[in-house]
């Protein structure tokens, strides 16, 4: 049998390293991209150098290219070497906050450096199967204007829908800097799908976690909030009375999907992935569960709120669901706290 390969961007990232050791556990071998960006937008905090050590340490199938993917003759150097069999391509500059201050970056890592990627793959391996981790930020403010109810301590949606689906338009709306350039990233794995028949899935992710989150506050809103409470560092709610709601999905499940994908790829295909309505927690709500594990946290609420955050955002699976159906979340939210928090607390 031929040995598999394949190509990951940003992968000492969250996402990414979940991908290398899925399938290097599965037998491929895996070729990484990433400069460590990560350090350069949040600090020593944020590094992903730790992992990529690792990764050198723990998987003979894992090899490094601590390149820049907006570096174009470079990616497409690496696809024509390489050849990929599978590309997943998470590489970004990920916090809409941080987005308007490097606006140029922003955009050349997220939209140019995706199109530099597509444009290689094309060209080398055009019948590899594409992941390309997108965002549900590219709704904007749109699920804002969905008729919400306000419980004692969560928002929900008053129509008693389960989620939000793809049918939700992208455009006329206020996305942030990062949600556009995501739209444009988005955008165009959708075309080289649709206008070169190309394998690309397009997964527009909500908040994805994991113990291995190198979390900060602009980044990582669950990750970050455990790591408060663990460490007794005062933790700030911006608006919304903490009863904002996320669906949290673990990046295991996420790997695990693109994996599924793999084994059954479509052409340009979008679709919403998050925990979906049984692993929806609301600030307020994950406040309590760490204070139930020992772990009060110490917090003030702003009365503003983040711009261009959602209030209630909750991923509708019915697509995943019935395009993967041997695929299912594996980790419960609850669990993926008190995971995270005995991480934390163990490298105190
Ligand atoms: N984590 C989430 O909650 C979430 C939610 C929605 C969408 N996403 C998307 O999923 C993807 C992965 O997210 P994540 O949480 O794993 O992010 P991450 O920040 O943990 O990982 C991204 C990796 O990409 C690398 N990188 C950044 N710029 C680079 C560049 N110019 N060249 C090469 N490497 C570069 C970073 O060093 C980092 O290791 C991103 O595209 C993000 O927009 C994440």
């Amino acid at each position: 049998m031929r040995q598999l390969k394949a190509l990951i961007t940003g992968s000492g990232g969250l996402v990414g390293s979940a991908c290398v050791r899925l399938l290097a556990r599965k037998g491929w071998d895996v070729v990484g991209l990433d400069n460590d960006m990560r350090q350069v937008f949040f600090g020593a905090q944020g590094s992903t150098a730790r992992v990529i050590e690792a990764f050198s340490r723990e998987e003979p199938r894992y090899r490094h290219h601590p390149m820049d993917i907006r570096d174009r003759e470079g990616v497409r150097d690496l696809i024509r070497s390489e050849r990929p069999d599978f590309i997943i391509h998470t590489a970004a500059q990920p916090s809409h906050d941080k987005a308007a201050a490097i606006a140029y970056e922003d955009f050349d890592i997220n939209a140019v450096g995706t199109l530099n990627l597509l444009v290689a793959a094309r060209d080398y391996c055009a019948d590899s199967p594409i992941c390309f981790t997108s965002t549900n930020k590219v709704y904007g403010d749109r699920p804002n204007e969905l008729s919400l109810t306000e419980f004692g301590s969560r928002y929900d949606y008053t129509d008693g829908r389960t989620g939000i689906d793809e049918t939700m338009p992208i455009d006329q709306t206020l996305h942030s800097l990062f949600g556009a350039s995501k739209v444009a990233a988005d955008v165009l794995c959708q075309e080289f799908g649709r206008y070169f028949d190309m394998p690309v899935g397009v997964f527009r992710c909500g908040c994805i976690t994991g113990p291995q989150h190198a979390a900060v506050e602009l980044h990582g809103f669950l990750a970050y909030i455990v790591r408060c409470a663990v460490h007794r560092l005062d933790y700030t709610i911006y608006g919304y009375k903490g009863k904002q709601v996320r669906d949290q999905i673990h990046s295991d499940d996420v790997a695990s999907l693109f994996f599924a994908f793999y084994n059954a790829p479509r052409c340009g295909e979008v679709y919403n992935l998050g925990g979906g309505r049984e692993n929806s927690i609301s600030i307020l709500e994950t406040i309590d569960a760490l204070r139930e594990m020992g772990f009060a946290l110490n917090h003030k609420q702003e009365q503003m709120h983040r711009k261009g955050d959602h209030i209630c955002y909750i991923s509708d699976l019915a697509k995943i669901k019935s395009h993967f159906p041997g695929w299912r979340i594996e980790h419960n939210v609850a669990h993926i706290i008190s995971d995270m928090a005995r991480h934390n607390y163990d490298s105190m």
